[in-house]
């Protein structure tokens, strides 16, 4: 894996911009996955541009946590689900380089949304391990990078690292300039 390299907080304005969805359409990458009443874990949220479209889509029954290693991301994650009125169903939590800190949901989360997030991280594998555990036997996670960023040489190393925690590849999601897969947890 890649060293530790975490985008800078600054950039995370550029990547929650209204812009971005000329390239990402929120609804388009995750209404196939998440539905009401789920509960959804986004590890790297940056500012919130994928949070607030999967708080609308778990409605008010269901509940997002968001792990953001970045304390001003983070600041302002909060102040964007504040101001859309979703703070009561997203749960934005500060992690840590090595652990997300997930032990309170291990075993209930439904979906899981890592996107542009693995290739920041000093090894996948720990961080794949965390999410199975926290996922319900059955549950899923999409899984996109950069495909600026990320060779196919070190996605398919991700995907062997998700596949040793037990998180298998099922489909291959078309997500505009990214590597993507959507991985399932077995049943
Ligand atoms: C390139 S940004 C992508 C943000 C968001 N997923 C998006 O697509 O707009 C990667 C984010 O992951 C966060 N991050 C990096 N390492 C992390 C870790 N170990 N735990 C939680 N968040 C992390 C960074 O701070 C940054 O906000």
């Amino acid at each position: 894996m890649p060293e530790h390299r975490v985008c800078p907080w600054w950039l995370g304005y550029f990547l929650a911009s209204p812009l971005r969805r000329l390239v990402h359409n929120p609804s388009g990458i995750l209404s196939s996955y998440v539905r009401e009443g789920m509960k959804v874990l986004e590890p790297g949220p940056g500012m919130g541009f994928f949070t607030l479209e999967l708080a609308r889509l778990v409605g008010v029954p269901g509940r997002i946590i968001a792990v953001e290693i970045q304390p001003k991301m983070l600041a302002a994650l909060k102040r964007r689900v504040a101001k859309a009125g979703f703070s009561g169903r997203v749960d934005a939590r500060l992690g840590a380089p090595h652990t997300m800190g997930l032990a309170d949901v291990a075993g209930s989360v439904d979906f899981a949304l890592a996107f542009a997030i693995v290739h920041e991280l000093p090894a996948a594998g720990p961080f794949f391990q965390e999410v199975a555990q926290a996922l319900k036997p059955g549950g899923s996670v999409l899984l996109a990078e950069p495909s600026g960023h990320v060779t196919g040489q070190e996605f398919a190393a991700e995907l062997e690292a998700a596949a040793a925690a037990g998180l298998h590849r099922v489909e291959n999601p078309r997500v505009p300039r990214s590597r993507a897969a959507l991985l399932r947890k077995a049943a």
